[in-house]
């Protein structure tokens, strides 16, 4: 039975579909360049949903292998799942790992029905009003058992979180991406790429970083890791009050096994999975990859921090209000009805 021929579940499974889709395109990507499609097909008894990466908004200059937009897409692929059953229906999953078609990531279908988890119909109501945090946070990070958590949040989607509790490791981690941060700010061309996902007050846009999600400005943390510099001297970003504590928050590394675009994949779920847990405590995460996009400290704190495995993200955990604001494209920009037209 096709789903249009519909027994009253085909609407209800498009409903959960496009809900699910919705959630998805508010994951977290970098410089917030949304670097994904979804098409959508009918399927005997269900709908098929692929996720397609965007290439087009690929950061040429900071992320050439598209490591850190297939993790975007990874941390969209989460959301869509923790919505599908959030809704009542079963996700089937196919990861395709196809090198002929990069820009293809996964199949999702959607056609059995299930009692919703109550952990993803927690997770999912997160979806939107999780933010991420820049700067320092009014509080320490995390108690230990829902550390326990998050680390189990990654395991489920064949990733570690690394919880850097060494304060020397922390610190040499700090200085990285200090040391990245201060390097990229003598790079013109990333200077440049940065300045186009950075659009300035009012610009109306509806990706790239705007200037109510950072501080005025820049807040030290001990040990600093430093903000990217989105505000390119211009003087914007939201007035958080003049004292701030300082605190770094708890540092943690999300890492694979491996490093390909099956193991980025699965670090951009788990990386969700982990930010949306902390959300439904109300812990936010501020992220930092500038060291992760030099080479060279890639591999340092793949050899020194994290006993031979990949670093796929950076960040720091910790208390904060409801502070900042980001933007998103309309759902209907993002999906598509399979096959995908060539250029939409
Ligand atoms: C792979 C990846 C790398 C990121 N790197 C940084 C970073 O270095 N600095 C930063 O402030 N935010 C970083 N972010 C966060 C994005 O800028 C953020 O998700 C985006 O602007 C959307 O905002 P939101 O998370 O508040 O919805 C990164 C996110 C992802 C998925």
């Amino acid at each position: 039975m096709s789903v249009s021929e519909g027994t009253g579940d085909a609407r209800y499974i498009e409903e959960a579909v496009r809900n699910a889709i919705e959630g998805a395109v508010w994951a977290p990507s970098v410089h917030n360049t949304q670097p994904w499609w979804f098409g959508t097909a009918e399927v005997d008894g269900g709908v098929r949903v692929t996720l397609y990466a965007d290439p087009e908004r690929r950061l040429a200059v900071a992320d050439p292998e598209g490591r850190e937009m297939v993790v975007s897409c990874g941390a969209a692929l989460a959301t869509l799942r923790l919505g599908i059953l959030a809704a009542g229906y079963v996700p089937e999953v196919d990861i395709v790992p196809d090198s002929e078609k990069p820009d293809l990531l996964a199949e999702v279908t959607v056609r059995e029905r299930a009692e919703p988890p109550p952990e993803a119909v927690r997770l999912f109501a997160q979806a939107r009003d999780r933010r991420t945090h820049r700067g320092a946070f009014a509080e320490k990070g995390p108690p230990e058992y829902l550390m326990s958590s998050l680390i189990e949040e990654a395991r489920l989607e064949d990733a570690d979180l690394r919880v850097m509790s060494d304060p020397r490791k922390t610190r040499a981690l700090g200085a990285l991406s200090d040391a990245a941060e201060q390097f990229q700010r003598l790079d013109d061309r990333y200077q440049a790429e940065l300045a186009r996902w950075s659009p300035g007050s009012g610009s109306g846009r509806r990706d790239g970083v705007p200037d109510t999600a950072y501080p005025i400005e820049s807040q030290e943390t001990h040990p600093n890791f430093p903000e990217r510099s989105f505000r390119h001297g211009r003087a914007q970003g939201m007035d958080v009050g003049a004292e701030v504590p300082g605190e770094t928050g708890t540092v943690c590394v999300i890492e694979t096994a491996t490093d390909d675009r099956v193991a980025w994949l699965a670090a951009g779920q788990a990386l969700q999975r982990v930010l949306l847990h902390a959300a439904a405590d109300h812990y936010a995460a501020a992220l930092h990859t500038q060291a992760l996009e030099v080479p060279a400290f890639r591999e340092l704190i793949s050899g020194h921090l994290c006993e031979g495995h990949h670093p796929q993200m950076v960040f720091r955990l910790g208390r904060s209000g409801p502070i900042f604001t980001s933007i998103r494209r309309e759902t209907s920009a993002v999906v598509f009805r399979d096959p995908r037209p060539a250029h939409p």
